[in-house]
Formats: structure tokens, C-alpha cells, sequence
């Protein structure tokens, strides 16, 4: 006797010899056809049963949402929609759900609001919607890592508790075992994080890109991929507290080349899903075209969620500079009619995910490379231009999404780095260690950082960024 998964099952061919599938009931129709689900798929498993077969106590455990084994035979399917079914000889309930208690529950089969979904994230996976998600979530991290691998570079495991900023911006979350009720203090009354675990004053990362730096001084070819932590209020639907973010950091590499790689690798992953999570965007693509029935005609999306993906894939990215932006948005409608809520008037001025979006929607209609920003809004690790103003900095710009990776070259010449950190007072006695690359063997070198939930939420098509991991953390979220 073979277990297997459904998956599997729903592609082989009828056979004489048993069978046994454990799964979820997902419905349980006329006393005879039982929707099995398993995860490995988003289609269900019809499971046929002759109830004068079964004892009557045992059926009426066969519940939404109860956990079962099926023993049978693959048989081919007398109804359409499946080519297979199994005729079940034996049923074996391995996990009771009580109806009265999933009716309390998202499990219930009606339809459920994003919002109520989320306040039970620990049940929401065993929806179509969320097994989508998530399976193509995790058909993009291993992409993530075919694409670097297939490339040469290697996999750099960056430290999750640091001693340092990487991007100067101060939102960090401190780490420390030190008694909040009564922490040691120094003379001046102020908390003595010299008596803290670390001997010092310690915080999760907001980026590996410091340490990856180091590490692509010897490797040459690097990129991280792992948690990163923000303590930004930022209440939208594109950011959260704790995301994932790829970083790939190359020695030898221009902004042309950061810039060539960003656009191959994007193109990369976003073709694997196509190819290896075909069921599951169908599923969402249909999903989003019953979503968008109830909005306005003119806030509707032109295209399928597959066709934008083919779309990304078969277009080149647009590259333009910061200057050329500011110029297309100064003279936009938007602006000449008052109508962005942060108006552009002076080169300089930051741009916000309203301008990002109209370059990419209104005026390019295409993903967008922004680049040579002004030094001033920019961290302070990017390498200045000869113009002594705007910086080798470069933002990948996505519909409907905004900014999906920020990056730059670097500034590979010691005596400038020190100089900008002194004027954007970044502590160099914390960081002489990443000076230091500066001194042996200093060279041209590049990396980008990528929000992967910003990109699962582009490939799946979802709103919201609390959608597309498994547990969002956020202001005033941590639950689970
Ligand atoms: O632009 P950011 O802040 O750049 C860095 O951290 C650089 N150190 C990266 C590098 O050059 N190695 O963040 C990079 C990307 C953004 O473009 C965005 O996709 C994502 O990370 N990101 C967030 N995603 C979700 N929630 C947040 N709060 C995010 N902040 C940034
Ligand atoms: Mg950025």
C-alpha cells in the first residue's frame, strides 16, 4: 500500500493496487464525495464513498475541516473536473473538527474578509487563497537561491543581532538581557549597556549589507537572504516590522552592472513562478478579476496577474535619472493641479510611493530604474558622483508596488567615506572595521537589497503585505 501525496495522486494513472491519502476535509457533499486537501496542492482530491458501506458514526465525523486517511482505489472520475478519483474502501478519522466549533471559525465555508482571515493567521493557510500564497512563496525563496547559485554567487548568512546602523536611519529594535525593571546605571543616571550581555549597546539588523560588503572583499560574489527588522510606525499596506530581504553585494561591479543584475534577476524569479506555480497563480489571477468587479471600471487593472508578469519579463526595465524624474514630475498633471499630496517643486526633494507610482503607471508604464539621487536624501555609504551632489544610488520602481529594491555602488575611496560619515554623523569608531576595507584592497563594488515580500506580493497579486507572510509583524501586531 502506497501513501502519497495529492499532488502526485491527481497526475497518475488509475490502478488496481490501494491506496492511502491523508488530508483536511475541505467539503463533504450528499454523504458521498469528500474534498480532500492536503497542501501539496491547490486542487482537492475527490474521494467517492458508498455510504451503505460505512458505518453512519464514523461518516458523521467526516467534517469541514477534519483531518482523515482514505484508503482506496484511483479510479477514473465518473464526474468532470478531475480525471481521477478514489473509491474508498476505508476511512479512518484521524483528527475530529466539531462543526459547532468551526462554524466559529474562517474554516467555516462562506467567504471571509481578508481582515477576518488575518485575526486567525494560524488557521488562514487552510484556505485556497493562503495555500496559493504560500507555495508560491516558497517556489520564489528557492528561485531566489537557484538564481545566485546558477550565478556563482555565494550564500552569506549576515549576523541578526549587530552593533551598528547600515543605514544610519536610527530604526532599530535594541536586543538586550538587561532587568527593564532595574537596569545598572553609570554616574550620569543612564542605562550601563557596557553591563549588557553584549558589553555594548545592540539591536536586530535592519540590513546584512555591511557585513555582506566584507564578505564580497573575499568571495567576490555574495548575497544574504534573511530577516530584517524595522522599528518605522509605517502603517501601510508595503511595510512591515520584520520582512525578508535578499541582498546580493558584488566586488567589481558599476551601478550599470548592479543595475543589469537587479533587472535579470527579477526577470529570473518571476519566470520560475510562472513556470512552477501555474495552478496556484491561476487561482489568484481569478481571484483578483472577482476583486476588482467591485471597483470603479477605471481603477481595474488592463492586464491578467499573468499577463503583468509577462509583461515584467518581456519588457526592459526603463532607466532614468533622479533629475530627469523630478523635471516629468514637476510638470505632471498631478502637481500643476495640486493634486499629489507631497507637490514637487525643487530638485532635492524626496520622492514618495505616490510619485514612484506615477512614473511607473501614468508615465512609463513600465518598472522603472531610478538612479544618481542626491546625496542628501541617500544613506551614507553610496558612492558620490563627480558632481559632488547626487550619489550612485538606484531604486527598481514596480506597479502597484512602488519602490521593490533599493541600491548603489559603493564608495570604495576611504578618504571621501570618512568625510560623509563626519557630515551625516555616523560614528566611525563603530564602523572601523568597514573603513578598513577601504584600506586593503579597496575597489569598485555594488549590491541592492530586495524586499522579498514585496515581490511575493507582486507575483501573487495581493494588496496587502500582511498577506504574503505567514505572521506580520507591525505597530501594534505581534500575535502568534
Ligand atoms: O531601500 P532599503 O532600505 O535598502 C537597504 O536596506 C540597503 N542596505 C540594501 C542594499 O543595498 N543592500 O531596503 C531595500 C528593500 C526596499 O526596496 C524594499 O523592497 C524592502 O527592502 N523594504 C521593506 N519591505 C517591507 N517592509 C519594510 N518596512 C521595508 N523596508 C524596506
Ligand atoms: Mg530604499
Amino acid at each position: 500500500m502506497q501513501q502519497s501525496e495529492i499532488s502526485i495522486i491527481l497526475q497518475s494513472e488509475p490502478s488496481p493496487l490501494e491506496i492511502t491519502v491523508k488530508g483536511w476535509v475541505r467539503s463533504f457533499r450528499s454523504n458521498r464525495f469528500i474534498a480532500l486537501n492536503d497542501g501539496s496542492t491547490i486542487r482537492n482530491l475527490q474521494c467517492v464513498v458508498d455510504y451503505e458501506n460505512f458505518d453512519e458514526d464514523l461518516l458523521r465525523k467526516v467534517t469541514v475541516g477534519a483531518a482523515i486517511a482514505v484508503t482506496g482505489y484511483l479510479v477514473e472520475s465518473q464526474g468532470s473536473g478531475q480525471a481521477v478519483e478514489v473509491k474508498a474502501n476505508k476511512i479512518a478519522i484521524l483528527g475530529e473538527a466539531k462543526p459547532e466549533e468551526v462554524k466559529l471559525t474562517i474554516l467555516s465555508p462562506k467567504r471571509h474578509s481578508l481582515e477576518t482571515l488575518r485575526e486567525q493567521a494560524h488557521l488562514r493557510i487552510r484556505t485556497n487563497t493562503f495555500g496559493a500564497i504560500m507555495r508560491t512563496r516558497s517556489k520564489l525563496a528557492f528561485a531566489v537561491h537557484e538564481y545566485f547559485q546558477k550565478n556563482n554567487f555565494h550564500y552569506f548568512h549576515s549576523p541578526i543581532i549587530t552593533g551598528s546602523d547600515a543605514e544610519g536611519a536610527g530604526e532599530m529594535f535594541r536586543v538586550t538581557a538587561l532587568n527593564p525593571n532595574d537596569p545598572p546605571r553609570n554616574e550620569d543616571g543612564e542605562v550601563d549597556y557596557d553591563k549588557d550581555f553584549f558589553g555594548k549597546e545592540t539591536n536586530l539588523t535592519v540590513s546584512g549589507q555591511l557585513e555582506a560588503e566584507t564578505y564580497a572583499m573575499g568571495l567576490g560574489k555574495v548575497y544574504t537572504f534573511g530577516p530584517t527588522f524595522r522599528a518605522e510606525n509605517s502603517n501601510t499596506s508595503r511595510h512591515l516590522a520584520e520582512f525578508w530581504m535578499i541582498e546580493p553585494e558584488m566586488a567589481f561591479f558599476d551601478l550599470a552592472a548592479n543595475m543589469d543584475l537587479a533587472e535579470d534577476f527579477i526577470k529570473y524569479v518571476i519566470g520560475y513562478a510562472l513556470e512552477n506555480c501555474a495552478e496556484d497563480l491561476e487561482f489568484l489571477e481569478e481571484r483578483l478579476l472577482q476583486e476588482e468587479k467591485s471597483k470603479p471600471q477605471a481603477e481595474r487593472s488592463e492586464m491578467t496577474l499573468r499577463e503583468k508578469l509577462n509583461f515584467i519579463i518581456d519588457n526592459n526595465f526603463k532607466r532614468v535619472t533622479y533629475t530627469e524624474a523630478i523635471d516629468i514630475l514637476k510638470r505632471s498633471k498631478p502637481n500643476q493641479k495640486k493634486k499629489f499630496k507631497y507637490l514637487i517643486d525643487e530638485w532635492g526633494a524626496d520622492l514618495q510611493s505616490e510619485h514612484e507610482r506615477y512614473l511607473v503607471e501614468k508615465h512609463f508604464k513600465c518598472p522603472v530604474i531610478l538612479f544618481d539621487y542626491p546625496a542628501k536624501i541617500k544613506a551614507f555609504y553610496m558612492r558620490l558622483n563627480e558632481d559632488g551632489k547626487t550619489v550612485r544610488a538606484m531604486d527598481v520602481l514596480f506597479p502597484g508596488i512602488g519602490e521593490i529594491v533599493g541600491g548603489s555602488q559603493r564608495e570604495e575611496r576611504y578618504d571621501v567615506l570618512v568625510e560623509k560619515m563626519k557630515a551625516m554623523d555616523i560614528p566611525e569608531e563603530e564602523l572601523y572595521w568597514y573603513l578598513d576595507l577601504r584600506k586593503f584592497g579597496t575597489c569598485v563594488h555594488s549590491g541592492f537589497g530586495l524586499g522579498f515580500e514585496r515581490l511575493v506580493q507582486f507575483v501573487t497579486g495581493m494588496g496587502n503585505i500582511r498577506d504574503v507572510i505567514p505572521y506580520p509583524r507591525t505597530p501594534g501586531n505581534a500575535e502568534f
